[in-house]
């Protein structure tokens, strides 16, 4: 059996900040509120001539850089986003024809749980011998869809991009895999206009029907509930129960959905990572932006289990258990 393994990792944030500070000239919120009630300090946009390609590019150039391996040798790109530079053609074909690669490419659409399928997609291929050496994006630039006269939502979301390349391995690598979607909340999380159901009209652009709608309390439920059984369900797969988990790498949503997801596993709080006060919900990008965080400063260590979680609209969720193999960061 081949399994895959993570190689490289690289990850990109935008140089623009939007500090809570900021966030209080715009709309009637506040500092305090915002950090008590989600965690956040800080959010990066993507600039005015920065599309969720570019965001992509940069993040996937450092995790070749990181994984030492030829353009040549890459098989196939997955990208997951929610925020696609166009609907047509596809980011990943942007981003491939920006990184000089050859190799097939497609986009992965699952919102914030993009990431998660994406590399379920590099996993299966791989261990299906269809490829040898995939690279996989989670990139977003949701700020784009985020109405900023909205309290409710425009303090949540920033921009960014992660990636990770994932080659065939003889060892795991990449182990227990849970994957879930339930259409019935599609309402809870969406961005109604803009596709085929409602295009964009000028009535609709008036409604702001292009935005981001979300009923938060439903999605912090959705969220507290889903992110446990995803996790003990992919450990199962695994062969493994909550005590072997070294890191748990939850999408970056809400500090209180961490906490309180902590606390229903039953994982010391320092066991779990968070990024979240300095770049917000990045969606497809949060949980290998998280990754690569502990990577940087030097918390992983090969035989380290982890586990990746993400949720989002859909609603989507699922998550991947993986044994580093790597030596630490570059
Ligand atoms: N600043 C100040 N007040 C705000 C505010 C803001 N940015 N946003 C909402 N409020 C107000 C509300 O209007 C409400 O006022 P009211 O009681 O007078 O009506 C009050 O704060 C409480 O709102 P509520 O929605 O109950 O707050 P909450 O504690 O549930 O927190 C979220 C709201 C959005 C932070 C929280 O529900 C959440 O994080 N949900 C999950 C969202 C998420 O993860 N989305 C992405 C998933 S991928």
């Amino acid at each position: 059996m081949s399994y895959a393994a993570i190689i490289g990792i690289g990850s990109y944030l935008p140089e623009r900040r939007l500090t809570n500070a900021d966030l209080e000239r715009l709309v009637d919120t506040s500092d305090e509120w915002i950090l008590t009630r989600t965690g956040i300090a800080e959010r990066r946009l993507a600039g005015e001539d920065e599309a969720t390609s570019d965001l992509a590019i940069a993040a996937a150039r450092a995790a070749i850089a990181d994984a030492g391996v030829a353009p040549e040798d890459i098989d196939l790109l997955v990208l997951g986003t929610s925020s696609p530079d166009h609907v047509f053609p596809s980011t990943a074909a942007l981003t491939q024809t920006g990184l000089g690669l050859r190799c097939p490419a497609v986009d992965v659409m699952a919102a914030c749980t993009s990431f998660i399928y994406a590399l379920q997609h590099a996993t299966a291929t791989i261990e299906s011998r269809r490829a040898r050496t995939v690279l996989v994006i989670g990139a977003d630039a949701l700020t784009r869809h985020v109405d900023f006269t909205d309290r409710r939502t425009c303090v949540l979301f920033g921009d960014g991009a992660g990636a990770v390349v994932v080659q065939a391995s003889d060892e795991p690598g990449v182990m227990g895999i849970d994957l879930g979607t339930d259409g019935s909340g599609a309402d809870v999380l969406t961005i109604p206009a803009g596709g085929s159901a409602l295009p964009c009209t000028p009535d609709r652009l008036a409604q702001g029907l292009h935005h981001v709608r979300m009923n938060g309390a439903e999605v912090f439920k959705f969220a507290v509930r889903v992110i446990p059984e995803t996790t003990r369900r992919a450990l199962a797969a695994s062969g493994l129960g909550v005590d072997d988990v070294t890191w748990l790498v939850p999408h970056q949503a809400n500090q209180r959905i961490l906490d309180t997801v902590a606390e229903r596993l039953g994982v010391p709080r320092e066991r779990v990572v968070s990024t979240i006060a300095n770049v917000g919900n990045t969606s497809a990008a949060s949980i290998p932006l998280a990754l690569d965080d502990l990577y940087t400063v030097g918390n992983l260590r090969p035989g380290d289990v982890l586990a990746l979680v993400g949720f989002g609209a859909g609603l989507t969720w699922g998550a991947v258990i993986v044994r580093w193999t790597k030596g630490p960061a570059r």
